[in-house]
């Protein structure tokens, strides 16, 4: 970013892939925009096509793609979404093994190639690919960042709005936790216009929407039958690489490999970090209750106990 020109790499051009990428020409957030996969002359292709689009859509991000990580040199930010997607009836420790492999590869190249970027991951298992990504690039881990919570928080403030017809502006939510069916929501923190959730609606029906953003990964990945979410995921992510590189200092919650914070150590969960230039600025500890504070570290004994299952 010395030169003033931003340049941001996303590595696997799939669904979540491409999406971003799209997202992230139409917003204007980089001046190049970098697509790269395994596969021969798809990213190319992709990367062609949104190009195309530039003169209809108004935008001046520059958009190439290949195979070849030179591509990729001196990347500010490198969004990871190398990986297989889950299947009907996976769960997403199911991709363990084979997005281990993946991500070593993958963090072995942004070592090498952009050394001073921040890396956004996005590929499941969440919160232990982070960690994959953490270990094999080395790097501080602020600039180690995974991408969840955003997402999870945006399909509970969704299923808020629709449950009270109220506009999604004004519902902010909060989600902390791994990426999976042990995410801890929390009613108490989330808003309407302010005013605390439980004022606004009866337990029972927090529950079953708190219920329905555990499980939102799987309601789309069962519509879709082939593949998971990748609409909400990209717009996610590309809000994590927004405060970022423009230095908004959002509050956000990212998956961070935490160091003591909320009597957690070496492992990454979800939890508020305020985002800005350099990555994460500071880790925000916000009071929790008892019950609270246990769901947050069974949900991370759960990342733990997926970690151990790999020999790093
Ligand atoms: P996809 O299958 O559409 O795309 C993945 C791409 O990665 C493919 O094009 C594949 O060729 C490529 N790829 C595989 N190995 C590679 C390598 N070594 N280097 C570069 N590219 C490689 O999958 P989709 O839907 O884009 O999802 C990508 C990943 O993101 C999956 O692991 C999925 O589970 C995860 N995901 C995570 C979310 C989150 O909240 N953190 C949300 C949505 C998806
Ligand atoms: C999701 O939550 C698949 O993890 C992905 O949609």
């Amino acid at each position: 970013m010395a030169s003033g020109r931003v340049k941001i790499t996303v590595v696997g051009a799939g669904h979540v892939g491409a999406t971003t990428a799209q997202r992230l020409a139409e917003l204007g957030l980089a001046n190049e925009v970098v697509l790269i996969d395994i596969v021969e002359g798809m990213p190319r292709g992709k990367a062609l096509d949104l190009w195309e689009a530039a003169p209809v859509v108004g935008y001046d991000t520059r958009l190439t793609g290949g195979t070849d990580y030179a591509l990729t040199e001196g990347s500010d930010v490198v969004v990871v979404t190398a990986g297989l997607p889950r299947k009907p009836g996976m769960s997403r420790d199911d991709l363990l093994r084979k997005n281990t492999d993946i991500v070593q590869g993958v963090s072995d190249e942004i070592r090498e190639r952009c050394p001073h970027a921040i890396v956004l991951v996005v590929s499941n298992p969440l919160d232990v690919m982070s960690y994959v990504a953490l270990k094999t690039t080395g790097f501080d881990r602020k600039r180690i960042i995974g991408m969840a919570g955003v997402l999870d928080t945006a399909r509970f403030r969704s299923f808020i709005a629709m449950e009270l017809e109220v506009s999604v502006r004004d519902v902010s939510a909060f989600v902390l936790g791994g990426h999976g069916d042990s995410m801890v929501p929390l009613p108490r923190y989330s808003t309407v216009a302010g005013i605390p959730l439980p004022h606004l609606l009866s337990e029972e029906r927090i529950e079953a929407l708190v219920e329905r953003t555990r499980k939102g990964g799987g309601e789309i990945v069962e519509l879709l039958g082939d593949g998971s979410a990748y609409y909400a995921p990209s717009a996610a992510v590309v809000e994590m690489a927004e405060s970022i590189l423009r230095d908004r200092n959002r509050i956000l919650p990212c998956a961070v490999w935490l160091q003591g914070e909320y009597g957690l150590s070496d492992v990454y969960v979800g939890v508020p970090v305020k985002l800005g230039a350099g990555g994460i600025k500071e880790i925000v500890e916000i009071e929790l209750t008892g019950e609270e504070r246990k769901a947050l570290h069974a949900s991370a004994a759960h990342v733990k106990e997926t970690m151990s299952k790999l020999n790093l």
